[in-house]
């Protein structure tokens, strides 16, 4: 193993930068050449990289976003695209990769692996829709922003005696929704893991005004119920102003949290160390605390499960 490349896919994830940096500096104490693909899987294709060096990651383990760029290739999902990419990767003889990033970026790296090019992924996504890890790089962050959202949503809240719908990222995961949701305080905690009961949530804002409660917050996880659907049935039958925030993007970026931080840098680290080591296909994960990996397609087999208990414990707090 003489020269490795590295890329960000998929939607970005704060500490992605941390984890580059990690990749790169321990690849390069361990006497190795890194290149650095610019724009995920899109990158490879054109053969766009640079050289990485140690300085060519100062000052970015506190930065958000990805210093190499990323992009969901379409390319990069047919036979012909995954070709061009073997293609470059021969012509500049690299003799591995590690991937950044979610679930898609993953079924990526297993093409390429199937395909002879040892790869390690390591998991980046704000999501944490990936089940064999415990937490992705990113979570966190995104989970410290929303909480730190639903605080100040609070105070405009209590001031005016409203509620509001917050609406948060996931896609088809309730985790963000669920850990801020916990973490904020919220009243109401809605996710696509547990079918939303509209009936349910008006009676506990009604009881909740009757009680002279001066706010009511529902964090919704996108997907999981129609906001403005929601604000209106509050407005109607609890007869509560109810205001709707959809927080977007600002959740996917941002400084790291130290968390994710030190995670990144133990990640970028161990995958550097597989393929140094001669490893062929690996995951990592967090797990009970410890850094691991497991063969890519285990990793993408194995079922996200939903803290259902956490859920409980949320509702039972916010009575
Ligand atoms: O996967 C990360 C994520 O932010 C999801 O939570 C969200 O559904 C999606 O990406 C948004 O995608 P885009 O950045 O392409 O709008």
């Amino acid at each position: 193993m003489k020269k490795i490349a590295v890329l960000t896919s998929g939607g970005d994830a704060p500490g992605m930068n941390a984890a580059l940096r990690a990749v790169v500096r321990s690849a390069i104490y361990r006497g190795l050449q890194v290149l650095g693909v610019k724009k995920g899987y899109n990158g490879l294709i054109e053969g766009n990289m640079v050289e990485m060096d140690v300085s060519s990651v100062a000052d970015i383990i506190h930065r958000g976003g990805t210093i190499l760029g990323t992009a969901r290739s379409d390319e990069f999902k047919t036979e012909e695209g995954i070709e061009k990419a073997l293609d470059k990767l021969r012509v500049l003889e690299i003799d591995g990769l590690v991937v950044l990033g979610g679930d898609g970026t993953m079924r990526g790296a297993l093409e390429l692996s199937k395909r002879g090019i040892p790869v390690a992924c390591i998991p980046c996504t704000i999501d944490n829709d990936l089940g064999y890890t415990d937490y992705a790089v990113g979570f966190m962050t995104a989970t410290e922003t929303v909480a730190d959202a639903i605080s100040r949503l609070r105070d405009t809240s209590s001031s005016h005696g409203r509620a509001n719908v917050v609406e948060v990222m996931g896609r088809r995961c309730g985790d963000i929704a669920l850990y801020s949701g916990l973490a904020g305080g919220a009243e109401t905690i809605v996710v696509p893991e547990v079918a939303f009961d509209l009936d349910a949530l008006l009676r506990k804002v009604l009881r909740g005004k009757n009680r002279g409660k001066r706010h009511h917050i529902i964090v919704l996880a996108e997907g999981a119920g129609n906001p403005y659907e929601i604000s209106e049935a509050i407005q109607k039958t609890a007869e509560m102003e109810t205001r709707v925030t959809i927080l977007g993007h600002v959740q996917r970026g941002g400084t790291p949290t130290v968390f994710d931080r030190i995670m990144a840098s133990q990640m970028g680290s161990m995958a550097v160390d597989l393929l140094y080591n001669g490893e062929k296909d690996r995951a990592i994960a967090i797990n009970c605390n410890k850094i691991v990996s497991v063969p890519i397609e285990d990793a993408l087999k194995t079922q996200k499960l939903f803290q259902h208990e956490l859920l409980e414990t949320a509702g039972m707090l916010a009575i």
